[in-house]
């Protein structure tokens, strides 16, 4: 079924400046196959219905469901090894011996999609220092509601613990709720907060700033999805919550570029990772 011009104009627009997501007409039939659910759930006719729905009001539960099925929250534990390992074999324990006095961590998974990622923040500094739980603060966002719901709620299913996950870690964090999935020990619970933020929204620095300034980031595998104005304006926006010094990690080949923020890139474990020099 074909849909009006004026149509595929409206939601396109509506999925770049709400959550920097850059599709043409080409990728109708990704819009379509993600929007399916919601149209079905809600017994409305057709894309086109559905489209006018959000058009008559932005802010709707439908709009929010169409922001939540348009965002890719592939992720697993672990993922890429290597900037775990540069927290335990050398940020952590660099940063708790510069601190003066008693000051924790503070680390931002700043696209943290269902968990998995802040939560092997907080494993990885459970392994590393002593009395981890009250040196290390840890902050998950991510635009997606259904996603930042799953990461409070810190259940897995079998097949999401097999990625990325060793034996002796779940053994160690998690606890089995029945034969098919696994829950998150509070332990590592007590470490991670999880709260909604749009990485691209004008308002993020203020919705986040309370937490004070971050010494650690990760922003991995969200930026590939802005253009290069809007990826200027978060790594800015980045650099605004992180402290002079602080670090970023990106995803694989994901440049880190801002409008005004400086940053350098130093070795960790033979890897690169960007450290703030100006904001
Ligand atoms: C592919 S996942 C990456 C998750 C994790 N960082 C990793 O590398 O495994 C991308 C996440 O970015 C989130 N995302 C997309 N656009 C966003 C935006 N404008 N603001 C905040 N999060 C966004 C999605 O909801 C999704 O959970």
């Amino acid at each position: 079924m074909t849909i009006s011009t004026d149509r595929i104009t409206f939601i396109t627009d509506f999925l770049k400046r709400e959550i920097g997501l850059a599709l043409d007409e080409s990728k109708l039939y990704l819009i379509r196959a993600r929007l399916l659910p919601v149209i079905r759930q809600h017994g409305i006719n057709s894309l086109d219905a559905l489209i006018d729905e959000v058009k008559k009001n932005e802010r709707c539960e439908i709009a929010k469901q169409v922001v939540d099925r348009m965002t890719t929250n592939e992720t697993l534990f672990f993922r890429d090894k290597y900037p775990f390992e540069a927290l335990k074999n050398n940020l952590l324990s660099t940063l708790v011996s510069e601190r003066p006095g008693f000051s924790r961590i503070k680390i931002w998974s700043a696209a943290a999609s269902t968990g998995q990622e802040a939560y092997s923040i907080a494993m990885t500094a459970l392994q590393t220092l002593d009395d981890a739980a009250n040196k290390v603060s840890i902050l998950g966002t991510d635009i997606s509601s259904v996603a930042i719901a799953a990461a409070k709620e810190g259940v897995y299913k079998q097949m999401e613990v097999r990625r990325g996950l060793a034996i002796q870690d779940l053994a160690n964090f998690f606890k089995q709720r029945d034969e098919h999935s696994w829950q998150v020990k509070d332990e590592l619970k007590a470490m991670v907060k999880f709260q909604e933020a749009n990485l691209i929204s004008p308002s993020l620095v203020t919705n986040i700033r309370h937490y004070s300034l971050f010494d650690i980031v990760f922003c991995r595998n969200v930026l590939i999805y802005f253009d290069l104005k809007q990826r200027m304006q978060v790594i800015d926006h980045i650099a605004q919550l992180t402290q002079i010094g602080g670090y970023l990690f990106t995803g694989a080949g994901e440049m880190v570029q801002g409008q005004r923020s400086v940053w350098e890139t130093v070795r960790i474990e033979n890897r690169p990772v960007w450290r703030l020099v100006s904001k």
